[in-house]
């Protein structure tokens, strides 16, 4: 089995974080979401990955490298998309990485919390079985089925129909960004028009299989799943990654500070005269100095956060807060200043990129 990941898209709803970042490689919990999506597949057995990549794929190339990160023999194999054309458009494009083995598909900016073996193994189950499925998907009842691919499902729990982000959705039950297929797909794919939006649909080239009697297994999701791209889902998977972290200590912690519950603490980072109430995370040769960190809080690498306060917010590398009384709900990129200085006259001074949001107290 091979696994292709689609992680091309602009990710316009995490601006402005995704000027100068692919959303998949956002940090959650200090690691980028995608790589728990690659963790997952190798644990699964899964060693052959192809990436489809668009406008973001030096970084995507920079991040994930040649694969042997993420296990022995895993490779990663890069398919440039020339635009956003689909999700189908990426299997179509793929056709030469796949060739005729089953594949699992996974969407870049999806995170599950449980792995993917047993949709693994489920699948490969039933296809040595009697009656073996071309596909299978995995479902979750969601409150805004408006947003996704929805499901319709009859009696006995097979699948009848699907539709793409539906404006009066025929069921809650919604497309989970992971899905199983067999060399069946390609003609699928081949086969289906363009949608309203311009882009040839997964979701469509599943009903083509369905209209062409082939079967599509249904699984549904019983633990969390977060489509990650927008920033009150993804301070959500950063708090339910958070809620499931060892405290490690691997950097120094003076006598003046306390550490407080689950607390993970970098090579080379300082903890100084402050307090951090986990869970956090503290990225490597981050310095907290005069502070307190509160729970679900994850701060990355080479950062710095002087005489403040944080809490449930994702700072990401090389970062700086100074004298910041009270930081709560936000998403600070790389390399920002967020600061308070004496300077007369009182004033917030500001130099605010494309799509920022300031919430001033
Ligand atoms: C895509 C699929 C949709 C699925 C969703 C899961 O939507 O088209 O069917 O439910 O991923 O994350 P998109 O991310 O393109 O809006």
């Amino acid at each position: 089995m091979k696994a292709l990941i689609l992680a091309g898209g602009s990710g316009t709803r995490l601006r402005p974080i995704t000027h100068t970042r692919a959303k998949q490689l956002v940090p959650v919990a200090n690691t980028p979401i995608l790589f728990r999506g690659i963790q997952a597949m190798v644990e699964a057995g899964i060693t052959d990955i192809g990436v489809v990549v668009g406008d973001t794929a030096a970084e995507m190339r920079a991040a994930i490298g040649d694969g042997s990160q993420f296990g022995p023999g895993v490779t990663a194999t890069y398919i440039e998309q020339e635009a956003p054309l689909g999700l189908a458009h990426g299997v179509l494009i793929a056709r030469e990485f796949l060739g005729d083995d089953d594949f699992v598909m996974y969407l870049g900016d999806n995170m599950l919390e449980q792995g993917l073996v047993g949709f693994v193994d489920a699948f490969e189950g039933a296809r040595s079985s009697a009656n073996p499925p071309s596909a299978q998907i995995l479902l979750k009842q969601v409150s805004d089925p408006q947003r996704f691919g929805i499901a319709v499902l009859d009696d006995e729990g097979h699948v009848t129909t699907l539709v793409e982000k539906p404006e009066v959705p025929p069921s809650n039950y919604a497309l989970v960004g992971v899905y199983l297929f067999d060399a069946s797909i390609h003609e699928a794919v081949a086969s289906i028009e363009p949608s309203d939006r311009g882009e040839l649909e997964i979701t469509d080239a599943i009903q083509w299989l369905i209209d062409h009697d082939l079967r599509v297994r249904t699984e549904i999701l019983t633990g969390w799943w977060i489509d990650t791209g927008k920033l009150t889902p993804l301070l959500e998977a950063n708090r339910l990654i958070l809620e499931t972290i060892e405290s490690r200590i691997d950097g120094s912690v003076d006598a003046a500070s306390f550490l407080d519950g689950r607390v993970i603490v970098e090579t080379g980072a300082e903890i100084v005269n402050s307090t951090i109430r986990g869970p956090v995370a503290i990225g490597a040769r981050t310095r907290i100095v005069d502070s307190f960190i509160g729970p679900f809080s994850a701060i990355g690498a080479d950062c710095e956060v002087v005489h403040s306060e944080i809490e449930h917010s994702v700072v990401m590398d090389s970062s700086k807060v100074i004298e910041i009384p009270r930081l709560e709900d936000s998403l600070i990129g790389s390399d920002a200043v967020v600061s308070r200085s004496k300077r007369k006259p009182r004033a917030l001074r500001l130099m605010v990129g494309d799509h920022c949001r300031i919430d001033i107290e």
